[in-house]
């Protein structure tokens, strides 16, 4: 049972008090991201794909914890894309899938129908079909079919397998001809991403960015606004705030929220407790700069907090990867300070089965 929010306030985040409540210890598998996206170049590597064209573009077919990376990887790719790349969650392909379209099968288990779905759908099309696993049917299904296998290391939680998801996703890109090389920057990113694990870590400062918004967070509902490039990693903490912390959650895009989901603030204190937090950018354009600032001002009386956390580093590698990071901390923090340990997902694996029997 999660503790009540005023028993909790004071906690410290050390890395004791993380440990009694973090039982299968998801801190280690997000701490470990810079490792993970060194050992996913590897892994690609090690799959000794030959890049091929690919003039319709990308599709990353997958659901929930492997389908972030497809977005994250476009967000990180921004105007070097020079084809389209589009993430899919669904059963289907999208229409304008061709056999001229690369379709990336990513499902961290293996075992996820959408996936295998899309995966037979690829095949069924004439698409050039990559997979990336960690097993289960579609690495079966893939090896039977000669359909080239990037493997994920196993041992993790879907969601915690995200670099594996977007390095492979931004190396097929270049691989298909929708994106360039960027193996370079993911390595700078990776040394980057070292500093950030130690300042907002577990052994670091209980005053650091991480540990100050997750206090702050803890018992509210977190609705969290993305621009642009902060788009995904917006969706990205919604998912980890509820898979993590077992809490509602909920994400918006400015400039649009600032066309309906303002309104929706005026009467949120009778509903509950809501806190926004927005994502900002160095990139994002001044006018949503702007938006962000008035848009905080005008919701102020009506949020338990607004918070804005930007993002750090220099290439957009760098800066997707801080955001990253520092969403699967605070909303780990968030499910400590609620007593809630951050990896089962029950609900998930129970739909499954009852799925998985019907079918
Ligand atoms: C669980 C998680 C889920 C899964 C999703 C698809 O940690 O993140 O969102 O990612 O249920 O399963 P996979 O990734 O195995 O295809």
């Amino acid at each position: 049972m999660a503790a009540s929010p005023s028993e909790t306030t004071d906690l410290r985040l050390d890395p004791a008090t993380i440990a009694a409540v973090d039982a299968s210890d998801m801190l280690a598998d997000v701490a470990g991201l810079p490792e993970h996206v060194r050992d996913a170049l590897w892994k690609v590597e090690s799959a000794n794909l030959q890049p091929w064209d690919s003039p319709g573009g990308l599709v990353v077919a997958g659901m929930g914890g492997s389908a972030v990376g497809g977005s994250l990887a476009r967000a990180m790719l921004g105007d070097h894309a020079s084809r389209p790349i589009l993430a899919s969650r669904t059963y289907g392909l999208p229409a304008w899938t061709t056999p001229d379209t690369t379709v990336l099968c990513a499902s961290y288990s293996g075992d996820t129908e959408e996936t295998l779905a899309c995966y037979e759908a690829a095949g069924a099309l004439g698409a050039k079909r990559v997979a990336v696993t960690s097993g289960g049917k579609l690495a079966e299904l893939a090896r039977a079919d000669g359909v080239p296998v990037i493997p994920a290391a196993g041992g993790f939680q879907p969601r915690a397998a995200v670099a594996y998801m977007t390095v492979s996703a931004l190396e097929v890109a270049r691989l298909c001809g929708a994106g360039p090389r960027m193996g370079a920057e993911l390595d700078v990113a990776a040394d980057h991403l070292e500093q950030l694990v130690i300042e907002w870590g577990a052994d670091g400062p209980e005053d650091s960015e991480a540990k100050t918004l997750a206090r702050a967070l803890h018992d509210s509902v977190p609705m969290i606004a993305g621009a642009g490039l902060t788009s995904p990693i917006a969706y990205r903490w919604k998912t980890q705030f509820n898979e993590n912390a077992k809490i509602p959650a909920f994400m918006h895009e400015l400039p649009e929220l600032c066309h309906n989901e303002i309104v929706g603030w005026t009467d949120a204190p009778m509903f509950g407790r809501f806190a926004a937090i927005f994502l900002d950018d160095s990139d994002t354009h001044p006018r949503i700069k702007e938006r962000i600032a008035q848009t905080r001002e005008l919701i102020g009386d009506s949020a338990t907090g607004t918070h804005v956390v930007q993002s750090r580093g220099n290439t957009a590698v760098e800066r997707v990867l801080s955001l990253v990071l520092l969403g699967d901390l605070v909303s780990l923090y968030v499910a400590v300070l609620r007593g809630t340990d951050p990896t089962p997902v029950d609900v998930i694996d129970t739909l499954k089965q009852r799925l998985a029997a019907d079918g």
